[in-house]
């Protein structure tokens, strides 16, 4: 089994492509800021990395929702895919692609991908019998559905019964090939527990699925039988692919597949774990390309402890979450608050009392009172050297151990450990400063001292911006400035190219005699007063 080599200095990583059936809300938001920080951080280690997002556009749920707006499919999926890109924008997401499926060089991937399939037997034509779920684009069996035929997942709508010709992929025929992918590559589907659920899925014998759709034009024109449209999903997961060409190249497979593939990392939904874990990789082995490296499902986001969802009333608006709170507030409390991999709830309170208590308090507070002392007590600027602090400095002593941590946590997507770590070394700098009292220090005339507790500080605030700075990008930038740098965590040609970045993990790395800047709060504490009277619920 082909592996991708992971000594390549290339990273390539995808959400989801999101439908388009309505504007953006806080699920897509939370894969595409987990999504975001991994690119962040692997571009902060010096890789060259590919994100990839984009839209699913085709599909009979697409045509629907176009039809009861009285638009054309085309011009609804232009206004929604906007403003997809519009609150990738206002998040700080910094992706590369932007993959829609009804781009015309799309379909020319999707095609020869097709025949590569078809040359194979792959794909014959049968009946296909079922409930089909329109939202989920997807027939369900019917012992899973819920009392009055309602899909479980989309619980208020009725699933449809369908009797038509359709034509099928043979995914019976990689039933053992797959199961051989999962033993040789445990850590191909994470978290273990999606593991298992694709594992348990698999042995119960796998049946082949149909590619094809009568009666439905908004879609991919099926190559070899123009009664039939290209089912949406086999189109979708083909996107990912199309999103590897470079703009101005020839849309053939070979260009596609030159330098990218295969992609190091897909992030999705729980509620997607199938067509990733198991159709996807069929769909590969039967085209015979490489399998991508590795496959993360993570949990579904909760409102007050109840199931978002339209019919709920209780969607959160993402746009309004941003704009009221700001964009790094919103990627902290998502990706520090729920464990990723875990389902996780969204509660204005908590949001407001942890963004408060760990930015406003915990970090901003620090940076800000000790800038200040340093001004006040050694005439703005770093005082000594890292290499003068001694080595049984609690600061030094855990920062010196911090980073391993960290960079281990990103690469197991523990975003939540991250931050857990990182506020553990800001929290002891807090009390550090209150135990050593550098006031009364200053006042004793104990020079030395002062400047020891300071740097180790200021140190440590930088080495926490440092490590943040995938998940907190401004926040990042102000501390590091005020600290007399001018690097800026959102400018990612000077990240690629600054050296001070490739040091920048290692605790002690602040220069003596760099000058600071002026003290400014890089965090407003939020005041409930202003939250309370505005809704965020869409
Ligand atoms: N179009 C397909 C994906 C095709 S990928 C080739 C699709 N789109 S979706 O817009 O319905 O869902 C996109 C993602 O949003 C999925 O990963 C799904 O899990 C995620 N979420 C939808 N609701 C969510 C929550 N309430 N919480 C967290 N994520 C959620 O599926």
């Amino acid at each position: 089994m082909k592996s991708p080599d992971t000594t390549k200095n290339t990273f390539a990583l995808t959400t989801p492509l999101y439908y388009v059936n309505d504007l953006p809300h806080v699920g897509s938001a939370y894969t595409t800021m987990a999504a975001d920080a991994v690119a962040r951080f692997e571009r902060l280690r010096g890789k060259s990395v590919l994100l990839i997002t984009g839209t699913d556009e085709h599909g009979q749920k697409i045509q629907r929702t176009a039809e009861s707006l009285g638009r054309s499919p085309q011009i609804h999926c232009d206004l929604i895919a906007a403003g997809f890109q519009s609150l990738w924008q206002q998040l700080n997401i910094q992706y590369d692609r932007f993959s829609r499926t009804t781009a015309p060089r799309h379909q020319s991937i999707v095609k020869e991908f097709f025949q590569r399939v078809w040359a194979t037997g792959d794909i014959y034509l049968s009946q296909q019998k079922g409930w089909y779920c329109v939202s989920c684009e997807e027939f369900k069996e019917e012992r899973d559905l819920l009392p009055g035929k309602k899909c479980p997942t989309h619980t208020s709508k009725e699933v449809e019964w369908r009797d038509e010709e359709n034509y099928f992929f043979r995914l019976s025929r990689y039933q053992n090939q797959l199961q051989e992918l999962y033993e040789q590559r445990p850590d191909f589907i994470q978290p273990k527990s999606r593991r298992n659920e694709v594992l348990s899925f698999v042995s119960t014998g796998l049946q082949d699925f149909s590619i094809s759709r009568v009666n439905l034009d908004w879609g991919l024109p099926f190559p070899t039988d123009d009664r039939h449209t290209i089912y949406v999903w086999f189109d979708a997961l083909l996107g990912y692919i199309t999103a590897l060409l470079d703009p101005d190249v020839e849309p053939t497979l070979e260009n596609a597949l030159s330098k990218w593939w295969p992609i190091n990392l897909h992030l999705i939904g729980k509620d997607i774990l199938r067509f990733h874990a198991v159709y996807w990789p069929a769909m590969l082995m039967s085209a015979d390309l490489p399998m991508p490296g590795r496959i993360f499902g993570h949990g579904f986001l909760t409102k007050d402890g109840k199931k978002m969802g339209k019919t709920e009333g209780n969607v959160i608006d993402p746009v309004e979450l941003v704009k009221q709170y700001g964009a790094d507030a919103v990627r902290y409390y998502f990706l520090k608050e729920i464990e990723f991999g875990q389902d996780g709830d969204f509660n204005e309170t908590r949001f407001i009392d942890t963004v408060n208590a760990d930015l406003a308090n915990d970090l901003g507070n620090l940076v800000n009172r000790t800038l200040s002392m340093a001004h006040k007590y050694c005439g703005g600027i770093i005082p000594i050297n890292g290499e003068d602090i001694p080595t049984d400095n609690p600061l030094k002593v855990m920062g010196l151990t911090l980073s391993d941590r960290a960079i281990d946590a990103y690469e197991n997507l523990a975003f939540s450990q991250v931050c857990e770590a990182v506020l553990t070394l800001v929290r002891s700098g807090n009390k550090f400063i209150d135990d050593r009292a550098p006031w009364s220090l200053y006042k004793q005339g104990q020079l030395e001292a002062v400047r020891e507790v300071l740097y180790s500080v200021l140190e440590s605030v930088r080495l926490a911006a440092y490590l943040l700075s995938p998940i907190i990008p401004n926040i990042s930038t102000a501390i590091y400035q005020q600290l007399g740098f001018s690097i800026d965590f959102n400018d990612q040609v000077a990240i690629n190219n600054i050296d001070i970045l490739s040091t920048g993990a290692i605790w002690g790395n602040l220069p003596a005699n760099q000058a600071l800047r002026k003290p400014e709060p890089v965090f407003k504490r939020i005041e409930v007063l202003q939250s309370v009277s505005r809704s965020l619920v869409i």
